[in-house]
């Protein structure tokens, strides 16, 4: 592999775990903590496809909001507001996942550039790296909120090429997210899809991942 390889780490579901947040829910809503984590992030991914399909753009901590607030309609948990405003900051310091921040640094080792690549807000995504103490470990972060778009819109996935000058050839989409690695390998990019769940499903699409891993820290090697 060349030197100047580019890798692209998705935020929530990669870096950061995103139902991590069913800790704080635990305060709010008891045993249904997991199944409402589980529905909030699912009806939020839901929102930024729709959103990026009608061209309609609202930036993720608004779809998220609104999942949140579907979320507590649907199971009738009544959030009181300042749940709700508790919930939403929590978002901004949801946990990393253990074995993020040391394949970060296996490939900085090795001279390769390592960037954050979310549908993230850049202020919430700052927040969020920096809480996690990975902020200093990468070379930049690319949000999408510059394009006014979403994953998988391929206007995304080539905002991060012309933002940080790297070539499809050499350029890895690092995810968690079947529709993200599908969306960067759609793009002409290589693709690692983090499979920690040995249950998760790949979407039967008759594309496969350029690597498959159970654990980021198996990257660096991998590829
Ligand atoms: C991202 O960080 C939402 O996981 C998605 O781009």
């Amino acid at each position: 592999m060349s030197m100047n390889t580019t890798f692209a780490f998705d935020v929530y579901g990669t870096l950061i775990d995103p139902l991590g947040i069913a800790t704080t829910l635990r305060c709010y809503v008891g045993d249904k903590a997991p199944a409402f984590a589980q529905i909030w992030r699912d009806k939020q991914l839901e929102y930024l496809f729709r959103r990026a399909l009608m061209r309609v753009y609202r930036d993720f901590p608004t779809c998220t909001r609104q999942a949140l607030a579907f979320t507590d309609l649907r199971l009738q948990t009544r959030l009181a507001t300042d749940a709700v405003d508790t919930l939403m900051a929590k978002y901004l310091q949801l946990p990393a996942y253990p074995d993020a921040a040391q394949s970060l640094a296996r490939l900085k080792a090795r001279g390769h550039r390592v960037y954050a690549f979310s549908n993230g807000h850049p202020d919430d995504l700052r927040s969020l790296l920096r809480h996690a103490g990975m902020d200093t470990q990468l070379d930049g972060v690319v949000s999408v909120h510059d394009v006014a778009s979403f994953k998988p819109d391929p206007a995304v996935y080539q905002h991060f090429l012309d933002s940080t000058e790297s070539a499809q050839s050499n350029t890895w989409l690092v995810s968690g997210n079947p529709f993200d690695v599908l969306g960067a390998d759609a793009a002409g990019w290589n693709t690692a899809w983090v499979k920690r769940d040995a249950a998760a499903v790949f979407d039967p699409w008759n594309i496969q991942p350029t690597v498959t891993i159970a654990d980021l820290r198996e990257l660096a090697d991998a590829v």
